[in-house]
């Protein structure tokens, strides 16, 4: 479903998105949208005809959206304005868009734009409220400058935010039923003094992608973050820590009843040795800082895991990424690591992609250049659905140190 906000031009850029991905896309549009973007776009980018209005000539309206509504596996709204979150709410059928929305048993997932003040009137936000009780999904909007120069909430989400929305309704499935995941994710906050910590960038985009791929497949999950900068899913359980230590005993409290432990967190191998009750005060001398070892945290669970466990690693390089990430998988007993470049503009810390390598036990490597962190989560979904049916790890590759990287894995 396509309104009249000035943001109905990024709907051309999401139906194309997922018709080139294989969805089959029809675009409903109101007369307030048609002035903005014309039909034949979205007929063009589609390859099916535009629903434009309840009496068109030609049609028989009645069984067009009857027929429309009950095929929909999602009824998408994109940009939603706070009309048609009004009329949704309130169950006026007025309109094309708005009749097909009371009549169909799709799941709906709403796009919201709209001014700012009009998506903070407290009408338009107990219309939302109304519409999450009944089951409709939403997502966005951002935060920002909007068209209208205003400054606040109320823009469009990204395209890409709402294709993943998309998928994540579309292609929930049960290939996970019954199995539990124990996740890490995101830095460490070792500290120095009361006021000072030592940190990392890591933002915990890759620990929420992993989460929101495992969930859409029915698995339980369980996630222990140290700071990050992603809200992660309400559908999983979280477990807040800040430093190694801290992620290590819940780790190991939690491990026994997962079957896939996956390392994701940037774990700070060292810790200040004497963190100071009282902040350091400046002094004119240098202030050396002692720093011991952490504990390896995946490195004990891949030494304890019981049979039929499953545990994953990642290995954050910046060069020689085949090698560094061989010799962790084979240290820490790993069946699965994930070898991603990290410092680069387009992998690593805070990055929306990732240049990443799945590296298994038995010497196959299997390259993934620069995806989207979300694509590389559903990739190790699907490794881990094969490992868990294995229920065995294969013994370690004979290759140590510097293994000649194997045919792709097919
Ligand atoms: O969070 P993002 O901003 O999205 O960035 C994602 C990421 C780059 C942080 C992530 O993809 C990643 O690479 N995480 C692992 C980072 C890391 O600590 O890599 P490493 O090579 O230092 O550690 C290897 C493995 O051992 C990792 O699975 C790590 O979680 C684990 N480890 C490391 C040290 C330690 N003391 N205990 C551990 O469990």
């Amino acid at each position: 479903g396509v309104t009249g906000s000035i943001a109905a031009y990024k709907a051309c850029e999401i139906a194309s998105t997922l018709t080139k991905a294989g969805v089959n896309v029809t675009a409903v549009m109101t007369r307030s949208a048609q002035q903005l973007v014309g039909p034949a776009t979205f007929e063009g980018l589609t390859g099916n005809r535009v629903i434009r209005d309840m009496v068109e000539s030609g049609q028989n309206a009645n069984i067009d959206h009857i027929a429309v509504s009950n095929s929909a596996d999602l009824f998408l709204v994109a940009p939603a304005t706070a009309n048609i979150l009004g009329k949704a709410a309130q169950g006026i059928a007025d309109d094309w868009l708005s009749t097909a929305l009371l009549v169909t048993h799709a799941p709906i997932l709403f796009a919201p734009a709209m001014n700012t003040n009009m998506y903070t009137h407290p009408a338009v936000q107990e219309n939302i409220a109304t519409l999450k009780q009944r089951g409709c999904q939403f997502v966005g909007p951002d935060a920002g400058r909007l068209a209208c120069n205003t400054v606040g909430p109320g823009r469009l989400i990204e395209p890409a935010e709402i294709v993943e929305a998309v998928w994540d309704l579309l292609k929930r499935s049960d290939t996970l039923a019954g199995k539990h995941i124990l996740l890490t994710t995101g830095a460490n906050h070792e500290p120095i003094d009361p006021v000072r910590y030592i940190g990392n960038r890591s933002s915990g985009k890759m620990g929420l992608a992993i989460a929101q791929e495992a969930l859409q497949r029915g698995a339980k999950v369980t996630i222990i973050t140290g700071p990050s900068d992603v809200t992660l899913p309400p559908e999983a359980r979280v477990i807040e820590v800040q430093t190694a230590q801290e992620m290590s005993n819940a780790v190991m409290v939690h491990m026994d009843e997962a079957d896939v432990i996956i390392g994701a967190a940037a774990v700070a191998d060292y810790r200040v040795t004497h963190p100071s009750d009282e902040k350091h005060k400046r002094s004119t001398t240098a202030l050396n800082i002692e720093l011991t070892e952490n504990p390896d945290i995946i490195g004990t669970v891949g030494a304890q895991k019981r049979e039929g466990q499953v545990v994953i690693g990642f290995a954050a390089e910046t060069h020689d990424l085949i090698a560094h990430a061989q010799e962790k998988l084979n240290k820490k007993h790993l069946d699965l690591i994930v070898a991603n470049r990290v410092g680069t503009s387009d992998s690593g810390f805070g990055r929306d992609t990732t240049d990443a390598q799945f590296l298994f036990r038995d010497g196959t490597v299997e390259q993934h250049p620069v995806i989207r962190k979300r694509e590389l989560a559903d990739l190790l979904m699907s490794h881990i659905v094969e490992l868990l049916s294995k229920h065995t790890t294969l013994p370690a590759s004979p290759q140590s140190g510097n293994p000649e990287v194997s045919a792709e894995r097919p």
